[in-house]
């Protein structure tokens, strides 16, 4: 791998700011190979370089992936004036990342939502052409039938025109169902059952790929993805 800067391999982690880099490793907390190191400009292999933290090894990794119980309330955004996002809910060790939400969950619906630093796994994720499944549970005004599902399945156009792919609608004969996408427009599964004359009261996305959320995990709480999250996210495609 090619090398990179002792302060960059730090900064990546997360675990000091610029700023704060050079005072960590005065600290003489961080040895690189058994030793202390030379500088903040320091190069190194991050892949065969043991870089330690008070004796604990460091495993590099530039891009960081996350999940995360969204909460009804704040945006999906990574900066706004006036409203609370789900970056301020991170930890401020977390803050530095660069992280930023993949896709989209608007305001009052909760449930999955995976952030990265990582652009190409953000658009991989969404792209349509992947065809990443997401899947939702809507709770709705009206009971959705199997003529519902039958137009999500042939595909729906929207009030406005817009082609949606074909979709999977489950119904049980309660106002409770589940809609499974595979691209991402804009209010989307609100718009389609609209369109179906059974709007939406509450939304929650269950499921991106074959990743859900684990059990017990709180509103707003975020986990770290494992190798295996990530195989199991892009599975089944
Ligand atoms: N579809 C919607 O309508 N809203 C969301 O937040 C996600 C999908």
């Amino acid at each position: 791998m090619a090398l990179i800067r002792l302060d960059k391999y730090l900064c990546d982690l997360g675990l000091a700011s610029r700023r704060e880099v050079r005072a960590l490793l005065r600290s003489g907390r961080v040895l690189v190979d058994g030793l202390p190191p030379v500088g903040a400009d320091q190069k190194l292999d991050p892949v065969s370089a043991e870089v330690t933290l008070d004796g604990e090894a460091l495993r590099y990794s530039r891009f960081r992936y996350f999940m995360m119980d969204k909460p009804v309330g704040c945006v999906t955004a990574t900066e706004d004036r006036e409203q609370r996002t789900v970056l301020d809910l991170l930890p401020p060790e977390l803050r530095r990342l660069g992280l930023f939400p993949v896709g989209r969950l608007d305001k009052d619906t909760s449930g999955l939502l995976l952030l990265t630093n990582d652009g190409d796994f953000a658009h991989r994720v969404i792209s349509p052409k992947s065809e990443v499944e997401k899947r939702y549970h809507a709770k709705v005004s009206g009971v959705p039938d199997a003529a519902d599902a039958a137009a999500f399945r042939e595909g729906l156009t929207l009030a406005d025109g817009t082609r949606c792919l074909p979709a999977v609608l489950e119904y049980d004969g309660t106002e409770d169902c589940f809609v499974t996408l595979r691209e991402g427009k804009y209010h989307q599964v609100k718009r389609m059952l609209a369109a179906r004359g059974k709007p939406v009261r509450e939304l929650r996305r269950l499921s991106i790929g074959g990743l859900t959320l684990p059990p017990g995990m709180q509103p707003g709480e975020l986990r770290e993805l494992t190798e295996a999250d990530l195989c199991t996210l892009f599975m089944g495609r």
